[in-house]
């Protein structure tokens, strides 16, 4: 498996493991260690999930390449994916490894969709090659953060207000929903922007992916 398939996997099950806890009243470690879906998701639930996280990728590249008109293809996490997703989740909730085996071929079919449809593999070969140039280094970004200082505060205070609506909104409205993840992806990549310095224009033309 190439780095970028393994991040894109890292990625999709980390934004899983947060848009999956929210909704529920455990806390988060109790979480990981018992089955916290014992009777499965079903399919309204997984449709509203990967609106979520299709709607928080897309916002995260609006806020980073800085415009508001970047859309992801149709395809991204499109509703053929609820069922793998569905089989995914069930075989990670119960943490069975060999119902974790079974599920390998959903899963690539999903890494894969979320690194060709949702642009994962272009947002992780840029963000590397932002890394590579050292403009990422701990000192920059500490520097960075403490120059940005008012307008991360004002980001923060915009995503704790998305997070809290978002999680009044019903299971079957998928446009509310999108919109509060999108704002909340917006606010995230303007953060790491910031941090970063990052610049599409520069890294495309590195071409480093
Ligand atoms: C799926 O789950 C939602 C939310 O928990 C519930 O409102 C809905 O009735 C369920 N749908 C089916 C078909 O079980
Ligand atoms: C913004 O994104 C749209 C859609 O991807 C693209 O057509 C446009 O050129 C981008 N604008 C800038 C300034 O990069
Ligand atoms: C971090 O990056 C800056 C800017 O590119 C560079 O000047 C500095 O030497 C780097 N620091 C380290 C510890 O790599
Ligand atoms: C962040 O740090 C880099 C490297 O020091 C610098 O070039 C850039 O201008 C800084 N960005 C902001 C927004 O301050």
């Amino acid at each position: 498996m190439k780095l970028a398939n393994l991040l894109a996997l890292l990625i999709s099950s980390i934004l899983y493991a947060t848009v999956k806890t929210e909704h529920s009243e455990k806390p988060q470690v109790q979480a990981l260690m018992a089955d916290w879906s014992p009777n499965g998701i079903n399919s309204t639930e997984m449709t509203f999930y990967l609106a979520q996280i299709r709607s928080f990728i897309q916002g995260f590249q609006q806020g980073l390449y800085n415009n508001n008109s970047f859309k992801l293809s149709s395809a991204c996490l499109q509703s053929s994916f609820v069922n793998p997703a569905i089989q995914v989740e069930d075989a990670f909730s119960a943490g069975n490894t060999f119902k974790i085996l079974a599920v390998m071929s959903p899963m690539i079919q999903i890494a894969y969709n979320l690194q060709k449809s949702c642009n994962l593999n272009e947002l992780i070969w840029m963000l590397l090659s932002v890394c590579e140039k050292g403009s990422c280094n701990s000192s920059t970004v500490v520097s960075n953060a403490t120059k940005n200082l008012f307008s991360f505060t004002g980001s923060f205070n915009n995503i704790a207000e998305s997070f809290t609506d978002s999680k009044k909104t019903s299971f079957t409205n998928l446009a509310l929903i999108s919109q509060q993840y999108n704002d909340i992806g917006v606010e995230f990549g303007k953060m790491l922007k910031l941090l970063t310095s990052f610049n599409r224009d520069k890294a495309v033309a590195r071409k480093f992916y």
